[in-house]
Parts: C-alpha cells; sequence; structure tokens
C-alpha cells in the first residue's frame, strides 16, 4: 500500500522527470508525430502561446526541421531583421526552429534594464521560470539576485535571459541542436542591450557563447571577450558558478563569491 509520502514521492518524481510538459488542456495526439515534436512546431497545444505578429520568414518545413543548418540559417536570417528588442521577443514567438517550444508553457525572454551595461546570461528557464514567463524567477534566480544585492545590482541595473528561452522539460540538460538553433537569437540579444559587460551564469553559457570546451572551473573568475560577427569591437565576459549549482553545492559558495568580488571592482572601475 502507497501512503501519502510515497505518492508524494511518485508525484514528484513524475514532475521531475517532466511528464507535466506533456500534459495541456488541449488534447494533442503525440503518438502521431514520428519525426516528434519537431514536425508539429506549427501546433500550438498549449493554450497560453500567444500568436505573435509575423516579422520574420515563414515557419520552418518539416524537412528543414530535421536539418539542423537549414535552422541555424533560418535562426540568422531571422534575427538580422530585427532591429529591436520587440521585434526579437516577436521573432522568436513565431520562430518554429526549436522543438523545446512546443513542451513549454511560456516564452522566457528577458527582463531588467534594456540600457543596462551589464548582462547576465543563464542556461535556460526551469519551473517556476516558464509558468510565469519571467528568467530566473525560482531559487536560484533568488539566490542569483542576492549574490548581486551584496556588490549592489538589482534588475534595474542589469539585463537577464537565457540561452535558451523555452524550458527543457525536466530541467534536463539542453541538446546541441538546442543551443545551436537558439544561439542567433541570444547573440542578437546582445548586440540590441549592447552592454558592456556579459555575465555568463553557469558553464551551459559560459562555453556556448565563448565557443569553449573548458568546464565552468576553467573559465569562471577569468575576463575574456566576446564578440558576434556584427559588432564592431569586442566586450567583456566573465563568467560565475550557476547559482543552482551553488544550491547544491553550498562549499562552493567561498569561490562563488570572491569572484563576485573580482567582478565588482571592475564593474565599478568601468561604469562608474
Ligand atoms: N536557471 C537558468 O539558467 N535560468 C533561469 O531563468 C532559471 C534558472
Amino acid at each position: 500500500m502507497y501512503n501519502s509520502q510515497h505518492l508524494k514521492a511518485i508525484w514528484q518524481w513524475h514532475l521531475d522527470i517532466g511528464t507535466d510538459a506533456l500534459v495541456s488542456e488541449k488534447a494533442v495526439d503525440l503518438t502521431k508525430t514520428p519525426v516528434c515534436k519537431f514536425a508539429l512546431s506549427n501546433i500550438k497545444h498549449n493554450p497560453l502561446h500567444r500568436e505573435a505578429p509575423m516579422k520574420s520568414i515563414p515557419p520552418l518545413s518539416p524537412q528543414s526541421l530535421l536539418n539542423p543548418q537549414a535552422v541555424a540559417q533560418a535562426a540568422q536570417t531571422t534575427v538580422e531583421a530585427c532591429q529591436t528588442l520587440e521585434e526579437l521577443r516577436n521573432a522568436l514567438q513565431a520562430f518554429n526552429g526549436c522543438p523545446l517550444k512546443n513542451t513549454a508553457t511560456n516564452l522566457v525572454f528577458g527582463e531588467g534594464n534594456p540600457n543596462a551595461d551589464v548582462m547576465l546570461i543563464g542556461e535556460a528557464p526551469g519551473a517556476d521560470e516558464d509558468r510565469l514567463g519571467r528568467p530566473f524567477v525560482g531559487l536560484s534566480g533568488q539566490l542569483l539576485d542576492r549574490m548581486f544585492a551584496t556588490i549592489g545590482y538589482d534588475r534595474t541595473k542589469f539585463y537577464i535571459t537565457n540561452i535558451l528561452p523555452w524550458r527543457p522539460p525536466g530541467n534536463r540538460q539542453p541538446t546541441l541542436a538546442e543551443t545551436s538553433a537558439c544561439l542567433p537569437f541570444v547573440e542578437r540579444h546582445i548586440e540590441l542591450v549592447n552592454p558592456k559587460v556579459i555575465v555568463l551564469v553557469g558553464g551551459t553559457s559560459a562555453k556556448t557563447l565563448l565557443n569553449r570546451q573548458d568546464g565552468i572551473m576553467r573559465l569562471r573568475g577569468k575576463w575574456l571577450d566576446y564578440q558576434t560577427s556584427r559588432m564592431a569591437a569586442p566586450i567583456k565576459a566573465y563568467a560565475i558558478y550557476h547559482p543552482a549549482y551553488l544550491l547544491r553545492s553550498p562549499g562552493q559558495k567561498r569561490i562563488a563569491w570572491q569572484d563576485l568580488l573580482a567582478l565588482k571592482v571592475v564593474l565599478d572601475k568601468m561604469l562608474l
């Protein structure tokens, strides 16, 4: 017999593996999608999806969706047409090249001060962010806010987004196909915010944007250059441990604190 604790554990386990991502108020027969949600990416099976004005290229065909190069090219063409954050948000809403869109509840675009000199870039929304459509609002986001508050920065002084704008089911690690499909959007996001410094929050963000194989242990706490092909000059990039990692490994908070203090010294000099 199961007691209430067993049932709670089973329920939690289902949530952890992402089954909630497959539950929606409108029924969708996923068994009819041999190439998975990719081929059905035009179907907005979640009632919370809003139709966005279509500013970009037409949706990718099912065949193109299976070709990562075609997806990356479509994303690139799309972002090049975007001159404002609003246009970029609308283009992402209309983009069907990343299958995570089909399982997510909301697009998590970005928030904070769009004129800030500092831009934080995390990995991907979690359950709370997906529910609310806002970046870093769950437990790790609250820790991140506290970390930055200690060095005098809050969301009125920085802008914050993620590599992926949609939650991977069950918070699993994003795949290479997912990050490649979304990379042009985050690159354009950086160009449009035009910060002086980007803070790469966690290993996925650091490795993806710096195009490096090294893990976060090697990349953290260093001042590196970041530049897209459309940027006239590089800007500074600084990687830190992800707050979710710090929640799991509190012993690493000491290093994270040192990194934050070092970041503050440079930010204060650079931005004041
Ligand atoms: N973790 C991230 O990397 N981003 C979020 O928005 C939330 C948690």
